[in-house]
């Protein structure tokens, strides 16, 4: 939810901050906007994506030094020019960028109002924090940006430029993303490592209730109490090709590509003759006391913990609960010391996740985490943290960031399950083993593509589309849901076949697309009914089966196989044809894949 982005340094600063944005747009995308300083305050908005501001600057004209620069997804205020970020002071004095809420802006807009005469001009609750620093300006920016946050509630990451103060960026977070890179004889700020990595690999993690002044040849970290902080530097792996998208059209079909190479990366690093769950941090010993798992996650990454459900369930028969965050918080959930709390996040920011995550911490549950996003805030303030080690996922949709989390849990569950004797060596070491042919098997499915697109081209026309599955694979009928409406904006539901007769086939008529997941054995014969079911009432019916089931060519209108694999691994690659099916529609659609409408790849607001 809005990327923020900052340079100070020898070299001019619109080019940086340009290309920081380009790499964060995938946080947000209706407007954009940048503001330099010297003697003067420069700010240029723009409603409308990033190039819409690019094509109307020249970067040759502009030799500052120091700027701020920001790519909003609206909460407070229309997608317009006004309401874009930066937001300015009455004095055209100060600008400042913001990601987050401020929750209780309308009282300090009347406050200010009252005391000051301030002139707002647009919707947001960002351009109070302008006014206010501007009202206890005195000569000290930091002390200023100080007074103003003691004013302020809600999530923030905060940056600001003052004309009076043109050698510093003074920045301030509480529960939105603000990392440092550090440069030679240059600093940057950012919301997200991708903005800096072509500029530098040492980054500073910024916590909660932290303030930093960003000078030229140095960064000041300091807590609320205004006491310097010391903390190491972390050094970024990722290289800066990981965030291109080297050939592909788009990030998302790029990233759908890369599913065998960070399955082949995991599977590596993790197992070497038993299952390395490095990271983990929580002795093996306490698995035994652990009585309960809780899942907590949103979105796709709650699809995948769906599945860690089952194989935490399946493997190591300890009862698992699966929760969407953004209802887990306002629950009054059952946690207590024997209870291990899973958060599971691509980008470890999401805010629903992370406050979940804080609401275990206080009910005494063990937090272990699953996320992408190295050094983020969900793994910074876990217990453990299983990293999934997917490289950047730059796609809105999540893809190969998914199946990642899936595979650790099976990983996970297997470990369990072995620690704990619910299984034995032998299986553990047979699954293991067929485990490693599963980059193979990607690469297979990816193989189908053409025959893929072509349904894609010859289904793109219509109005909705029915998912459904039994057990397991009903997990994955949600996620190629969620993965189809997001990026075609065609209307999709996810249904338990056996549910379809209590209500739900009241919608099935001559032509509805239903595509149906037959991959459980245990499940087939009923699976092969609900399709009937459907069929019989003039549903063109497309089956996700197991390479070899041929009766299933016989209910089905079409056919998409998956390799032949163990039936409790098949959640591992069942969802990626619909992955490419999601992908195609949306291409013929003219839609922007990588950036859909109304969406962020952060969600780091309620
Ligand atoms: C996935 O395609 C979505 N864009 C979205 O549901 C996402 O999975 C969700 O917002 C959670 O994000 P996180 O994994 O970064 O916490």
């Amino acid at each position: 939810m809005c990327g923020v982005v900052g340079y100070i340094g020898k070299n001019k600063a619109l080019p940086v901050l340009l290309d920081g944005l380009s790499k964060l747009e995938y946080r947000g995308y209706d407007s954009a906007g940048i503001a330099l300083v010297n003697d003067e305050l420069f700010i240029k908005k723009k409603k409308g994506r990033l190039e819409v501001l690019k094509n109307d600057l020249n970067v040759d004209d502009f030799e500052q030094n120091i700027g701020i620069g920001h790519t909003r997804w609206a909460t407070h205020g229309a997608p317009t020019e006004i309401n874009a970020h930066p937001h300015f002071d009455n004095k055209n004095s100060i600008a400042v960028i913001h990601n987050g809420i401020i929750e209780n802006y309308i009282k300090i807009k009347e406050w200010l109002t009252e005391v000051d005469g301030t002139n707002f001009v647009s919707e947001t609750d960002t351009e109070v924090i302008a006014h206010l620093i501007s009202y206890f300006y005195d000569g000290d920016l930091l002390d200023a940006v100080y007074k103003a946050v003691d004013r302020m509630e809600g999530a923030y990451a905060i940056s600001v430029i003052c004309k009076d103060e043109p050698d510093k960026i003074v920045a301030v977070r509480k529960d939105s993303p603000l990392i440092i890179g550090i440069g030679d004889g240059e600093n940057f700020l950012a919301s997200d490592i991708p903005a800096l990595l072509k500029y530098t690999k040492k980054v500073l993690f910024v916590e909660n209730d932290e303030f930093v002044v960003i000078k030229k040849d140095g960064v000041t970290l300091l807590d609320e109490f205004k006491q310097k902080v010391e903390r190491e530097l972390f050094t970024v792996t990722w290289d800066e090709k990981s965030a291109e998208k080297e050939g592909f059209p788009h990030f998302t079909l790029k990233e759908i590509h890369e599913q065998p190479k960070t399955f082949r990366e995991i599977l590596n690093r993790r197992i070497k003759d038993d299952i390395v769950l490095e990271g983990l941090n929580i002795p093996y010993e306490k698995f035994k006391q652990f009585n309960k798992v809780y899942i907590v996650a949103c979105g796709t990454a709650y699809h995948a913990g769906l599945v860690g459900k089952y194989v935490i369930e399946k493997f190591a028969s300890i009862p698992v609960e699966v929760d969407i965050a953004s209802e887990f918080r306002y629950r009054n959930p059952f946690i207590d010391e024997k209870t291990l709390f899973i958060a599971v996040s691509q980008s470890g920011e999401t805010l629903d996740t992370l406050q979940s995550l804080r609401e275990a911490k206080k009910k005494k549950a063990t937090i272990l985490s699953v996320v992408n996003v190295v050094g983020s805030s969900v793994a910074r303030e876990s217990d453990g943290v299983l990293y999934t080690w997917a490289g950047p996922e730059i796609g809105v949709a999540s893809t190969k960031a998914y199946t990642s989390q899936v595979l650790i849990f099976y990983l996970f569950a297997l470990k369990l399950a072995l620690e704990t004797k619910k299984i034995t060596k032998e299986n553990f070491d047979s699954i293991l083993k067929e485990l490693y042919n599963y980059p193979d098997y990607i690469e297979t499915i990816l193989k189908q593509s053409t025959k893929i697109q072509e349904f894609a081209d010859s289904q793109f026309n219509n109005d909705s589309v029915f998912f459904m599955g039994r057990g397991v694979d009903l997990y994955c009928a949600y996620e190629a849901s969620l993965k189809f409406k997001e990026i075609s904006y065609i209307n999709s539901f996810a249904i338990a076949a056996g549910e379809l007769k209590h209500g739900t086939i009241a919608l099935i008529e001559k032509d509805t697309l239903v595509i149906a997941f037959a991959t459980q054995k245990r499940l087939y014969d009923k699976m092969l009914s609900n399709i009937k079911e459907v069929t019989s009432r003039g549903a063109y019916v497309v089956c996700i089966a197991k390479e070899g089931d041929t009766d299933v060519l016989k209910v089905a209108d079409e056919v998409i196989f998956v390799p032949d694999s163990d039936e409790d691994l098949l959640p591992l690659m069942n969802v990626i044809p619909m992955q490419l099916f999601a992908y195609y529609v949306s291409v013929a659609r003219g839609n922007d894949v990588d950036k859909p409408r109304n969406l962020a790849k952060s969600v780091t607001v309620e």
